[in-house]
């Protein structure tokens, strides 16, 4: 079939017509989730589903094989037809009005496809432009300013191809537009120029500064950053404004060099200025990246993450007071990776308020200085109990109160119980100022303004109560201590299985001779995302000794919501280490916990059945109640023998 060109209001128009869920059920069956639709996926071979359809985003994702995308992309790959094909078949389907593109109009659409393309070029351009006149003499007093000022060695220069801006209103104005023959709107596009206000033509916007070429991921320029020589030319440092390549908060200066140091080191540095990152990378410390000057973007430091396995990165910025409160204002703006564990964020302040670059050059031994100081940088959370008690006297009322409320607000946004309770100590004892007899007093005070960190799934197996005059056989219903015994049953279950390998057959095999699934609706979760990484990972690589950790790390950035409160299952600390060192037993204790709930459940579903049956009728069906009950209770004393029996200590 020759497939005419479609105009693009009828490609909107179809995409906002079509419904995936409508489109995707031709193909497959989905069954409702939750929000979402789940079925056996198209694209690879699988006996349980994990094809998931969203009909608010109108996207598939499959846990599986990843394929994702939109309707349009199902179609194609499923029929293998183009979109344009595809496109047609569905403004048939939905009765879209097809309108094709006239010839001038088809010029218009390629032109705005290569628009991207044309930017990429004029900044390449100008960049080399920029390179050679820091080596005119025109360049002189700039380069001067980098070599002896800055001590940045001429290695270094080229490696972050800085250049020089010549003065005057239009350098770069001729030499793209008059000379090079670019389209001047697209040389305003690409940030470079503008236009003047008065008597028309252009100005370059930058002028007489040192100019640093700012990179995406693959090392493309996509904007500048720029620096006056002299004090009284503001603003000290000028950036490209926003363009389609450009985006500040979502760009970060040196990714480009950083991104395989920051693997090696398995940490990401994040400091101010583009001269700290310039400074550190000259003398070896290559995983630092630096911002823009804007505030530090959720989007940065996934990006960052990518490059992490265990998922570490330290702020670095300024110890002066703008640092501290960018500092701040960054780890409020990432604070559900920070709280729910997905990132290990730790904080750096040099000492006297100083700048990583200022530091580096401050001694000789600077930058193995630097280098240590990283490796004790606070976390995050120390470094803000930290900021609290800092220039307050705890011995006046109104501060101790001010100082007490800040660490309960901190306190109660911590969603694992033992982080809490160790946090809840340190913040005690530092409220207590050495005094040890205080510090029981203080902790019993935080305590009691900190909300308890219950499960929210308590009340799963309460059962309804009920009038009913049947006399009720005796037995215990499961309530919270059954509920947080299963939580970190499962818990232990999944956190062994995600560290030791050997476990894993075993308890692969427990669960399913039992039948057992997981009941904590964030374990399920993870379990499918386990279960769909493992269909993905094949072969066994040596640099990766658990390829499922480093897999469900990069998961949990795809999904922070659903994944935030099972993180910290990625993590061991003494405790749980400890667990996993007694781990034969665990498991087959953590399984009799898991059928014992099971079994809880079973009893619930038969007493409530049990209520609703009328005395007079069903007396049969009321005794084969009566009877499961029994018997359920015996299973679960059973159960909880052989649980006590595993261990001495009567929880997990
Ligand atoms: P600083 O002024 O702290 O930089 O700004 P610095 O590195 O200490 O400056 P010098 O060169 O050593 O004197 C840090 C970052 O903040 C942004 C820039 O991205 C800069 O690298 N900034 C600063 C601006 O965008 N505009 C400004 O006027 C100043
Ligand atoms: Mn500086």
């Amino acid at each position: 079939m020759k497939v005419p060109r479609l105009h693009p209001d009828t490609i909107e128009e179809v995409q906002q017509r079509v419904d995936i869920v409508d489109v995707i059920s031709d193909h497959i069956v989905l069954r409702k989730r939750g929000k979402d639709y789940l079925g056996l996926c198209p694209f690879h071979n699988e006996k349980t589903p994990s094809f998931s359809v969203s009909q608010d985003k109108q996207v598939y994702y499959c846990f599986g094989c990843s394929a994702k995308g939109n309707t349009f992309k199902f179609l194609m790959e499923i029929g293998k037809q183009s979109f344009a094909e595809v496109v047609l078949d569905l403004a048939r389907r939905y009765q879209v009005e097809v309108k094709t593109v006239e010839p001038e109009q088809r010029q218009e659409i390629q032109r705005q496809l290569t628009l991207r393309e044309q930017l990429y070029e004029i900044l390449a351009v100008s960049s080399s432009f920029y390179e050679h006149a820091l080596h005119q003499s025109q360049g002189e007093t700039a380069l001067t300013y980098l070599r002896n000022q800055r001590n940045i060695e001429d290695a270094t220069i080229s490696k972050f191809q800085l250049g020089y801006a010549p003065g005057g209103w239009e350098t770069l104005y001729r030499y793209l537009v008059e000379q090079k023959r670019y389209p001047v709107n697209l040389v305003e596009q690409a940030g470079l120029i503008k236009p003047r206000k008065t008597g028309g033509g252009y100005y370059d916007v930058f002028r007489d500064r040192l100019m640093i070429p700012i990179m995406d991921l693959q090392g493309r320029i996509i904007g500048f950053g720029s620096r006056s020589l002299q004090a009284e030319d503001q603003p000290k440092y000028l950036n490209s404004p926003e363009t389609p390549l450009f985006d500040k908060s979502k760009t970060l200066y040196a990714l480009d060099k950083a991104f395989s140091n920051i693997g090696q080191e398995d940490c990401a540095v994040v400091v101010e200025g583009y001269f700290d990152a310039i400074a550190l990378h000259e003398v070896g410390i290559g995983n630092v990246v630096a911002s823009l000057g804007t505030a530090f973007t959720q989007n940065q430091l996934k990006q960052l993450l990518r490059f992490t396995a265990s998922k570490q990165v330290i702020l670095n910025f300024d110890a002066d007071h703008a640092g501290v409160k960018a500092t701040e204002r960054a780890i409020r703006e990432v604070e559900d990776l920070v709280y729910g564990g997905v990132v290990q964020l730790r904080i750096l302040n040099l000492p006297d308020g100083k700048d990583a670059d200022e530091f580096i050059k401050s001694r000789e031994d600077g930058a193995v200085i630097y280098y240590q100081n990283l490796a004790d940088a606070p976390l995050w959370l120390d470094w803000l109990i930290n900021r609290l008690i800092a220039d307050k006297n705890l011995k006046t009322a109104a501060e101790f109160q001010q100082v007490a409320a800040g660490m309960i607000r901190l306190l109660n946004k911590l969603q694992d119980a033992n982080q809490r309770n160790h946090y809840l100590t340190y913040c005690a004892e530092l409220l207590s100022q050495g005094d040890s007899r205080l510090v029981l007093q203080n902790l019993a005070n935080l305590k009691s303004q900190v909300k308890s960190t219950r499960p929210k799934y308590k009340n799963n197996y309460s059962i309804k109560k009920n009038n009913s005059s049947v006399s009720q056989p005796t037995f215990t219903i499961a309530t919270n201590p059954e509920s947080e015994l299963l939580e970190q049953a499962e818990a232990l279950l999944l956190r062994i299985y995600i560290h030791y390998p050997r476990y894993r057959d075993e308890i692969i095999d427990r669960l399913e001779a039992k039948d057992l699934l997981f009941n904590v609706a964030s374990h399920r979760f993870l379990w499918q995302q386990i279960i769909a990484i493992e269909e993905e990972i094949t072969g066994v690589s040596a640099a990766d000794l658990n390829p499922l950790l480093s897999k469900l790390h990069n998961r949990s950035l795809d999904f922070p919501e659903k994944m935030m409160s099972v993180t910290k299952l990625f993590y061991l600390d003494e405790k749980t280490q400890e667990d996993v060192f007694r781990a034969d037993v665990r498991v087959a204790e953590a399984i009799a916990s898991l059928e014992q709930v099971n079994y809880q459940k079973r009893q619930i579903y038969c007493t409530e059945q049990l209520h609703n049956l009328n005395p007079n009728t069903d007396l049969k069906l009321m005794e084969y109640y009566y009877q499961e009950i029994q018997s359920t209770v015996e299973k679960i004393n059973q159960l909880e023998q052989i649980r006590l029996a595993f261990s001495q200590d009567p929880v997990l």
